[in-house]
């Protein structure tokens, strides 16, 4: 290390010795982010590529959405805005989630905006947990969830999903995995990866269960608006089994309408506690959401929900070309989403031998290689080493192209190209 005159190493600092490693080293960039790059090379050499890979809604935003922060602009809203969120739009995410979400008596305090749902995550995880405590998440699980558990100095413990239970949690798996060190029980619903929905049985379970235990519940609720069929949406804060003191909800405008760059997600918590540290965590990482962000996700959570309605009937019919094309394969078993648009998919050996790769993730990178973005399993945990992610968020076409090119791969009528060791 370079250290200048004015600051000589202190002789503490230069005998210290790395104890223990840098939380931010036990991070990853992620699986994902280096399929995205190789398909985002191959494109802009003109190659075709199918982004399956990651799940970025392709529509665009609203027009009211864009007329609103156009006006927020031209009015000189640009300046610094309250820490928590502009009041106005806390007042209508609290009327949004008492009328569509259930959760009664949450008033405008009980609403922080932050920048998407990953800084929700970043700062309920941030203010809610002690070095060495434990929380319970879904294995396999969208993986920034462990890794901000790891950044708050906490231990993401993994509790196996299976496709025998449609890859809801099981209660009695939850409640063995509790220790002593636990502090909360994560519940994602609908679910990134699988699509799973948990069922209003499934939520009062865990939620008694909680309650019993004298533990939080941090429940991420991204995808509430993406549902297929006669899926229904349920908040687990809304139940009579759950503590609601202790049930922190964290929602997105990223998904349910399309403004995922637009960066705005929202804490809802009626915990003194944290509506002690989360404005502390909130003025020191970002001091207030983006105040043009803001002004249009007003206007999208007041105004009409058809463009939820349209976007959720373009996703059905992309989940089913993905589910069709893959249906009757060998070796390939996907689940059907009843909600979020990825599709799950679990492989057999037999797969890997017929088309000769040696896993899920030598797959994965050999459909890279063809333009067909996925993420293998093992980027969402340790129980999913045979499974592969496709999502269905890209547009439609692409959708419909992509799938057909995955089938052909798949069932071996396209052969995979050598790859280097
Ligand atoms: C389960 C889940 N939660 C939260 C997020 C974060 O969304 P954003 O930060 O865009 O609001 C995602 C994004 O993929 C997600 O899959």
């Amino acid at each position: 290390m370079r250290v200048s005159a004015a600051h000589p190493p202190s002789a503490a600092s230069e005998q210290r010795a790395p104890a223990e490693p840098h939380p931010l080293d036990l991070v990853s960039l992620g699986k994902i982010v280096q399929i995205r790059e190789q398909l985002l090379a191959a494109a802009a050499q003109g190659k075709k590529v199918y982004r399956l890979e990651s799940g970025d809604p392709s529509f665009a935003v609203a027009p009211h959405v864009l007329d609103a922060i156009d006006a927020a602009a031209r009015a000189g809203k640009t300046h610094y805005v309250p820490n928590d969120g502009i009041p106005q739009l806390r007042e209508a995410l609290a009327a949004k989630v008492r009328r569509q979400n259930g959760l009664q008596g949450v008033t405008a305090s009980d609403i922080y905006v932050t920048n998407g749902a990953m800084h929700a995550l970043y700062t309920v995880f941030g203010a809610l947990l002690e070095p060495g405590d434990e929380v319970i998440i879904p294995d396999p699980m969208w993986t920034e969830v462990a890794e901000n558990i790891r950044l708050a100095g906490g231990v993401p413990v993994g509790v196996t999903l299976s496709a025998a239970d449609d890859f809801a949690y099981s209660p009695e798996l939850v409640a063995a995995a509790i220790t002593a060190r636990t502090r909360a029980i994560f519940v994602n619903t609908p679910h990134n990866p699988t699509g799973a929905i948990l069922p209003r049985e499934t939520l009062a379970a865990i939620a008694t269960l909680a309650r019993d235990r004298g533990l939080w519940i941090v429940s991420d609720e991204a995808y509430e608006d993406l549902l297929f069929g006669d899926a229904a949406h349920v908040s687990i804060g809304s139940l009579p089994e759950a503590d609601a003191e202790h049930v922190v909800s964290i929602y997105s405008f990223s998904k349910s309408h399309a403004m995922s760059g637009l960066r705005v997600g929202y804490i809802v918590t009626r915990a003194a506690l944290l509506h002690d540290r989360i404005p502390k965590l909130l003025r020191c990482t970002i001091n207030g959401v983006n105040s043009l962000a803001q002004w249009g996700a007003l206007a999208a959570v007041t105004g009409s929900r058809e463009p939820l309605a349209a976007m959720r009937a373009e996703y059905a019919k992309r989940r089913d070309l993905l589910l069709g094309a893959l249906g009757g394969i060998d070796g390939v078993r996907p689940f059907a989403p009843r909600g979020a648009f990825y599709l799950w998919v679990e492989l057999d050996q037999s797969l890997y031998a017929r088309l000769g790769v040696e896993d899920a993730d030598d797959l994965s990178r050999a459909l890279a290689e063809q333009g067909i973005g996925s993420a293998p399993g093992d980027a969402f945990g340790r129980s999913c080493n045979d499974a592969i992610r496709f999502a269905f968020s890209c547009d439609t076409e692409m959708v419909r192209e992509g799938s057909a090119a995955l089938r052909r791969v798949l069932t071996g009528e396209t052969p995979l190209a050598p790859r280097a060791a």
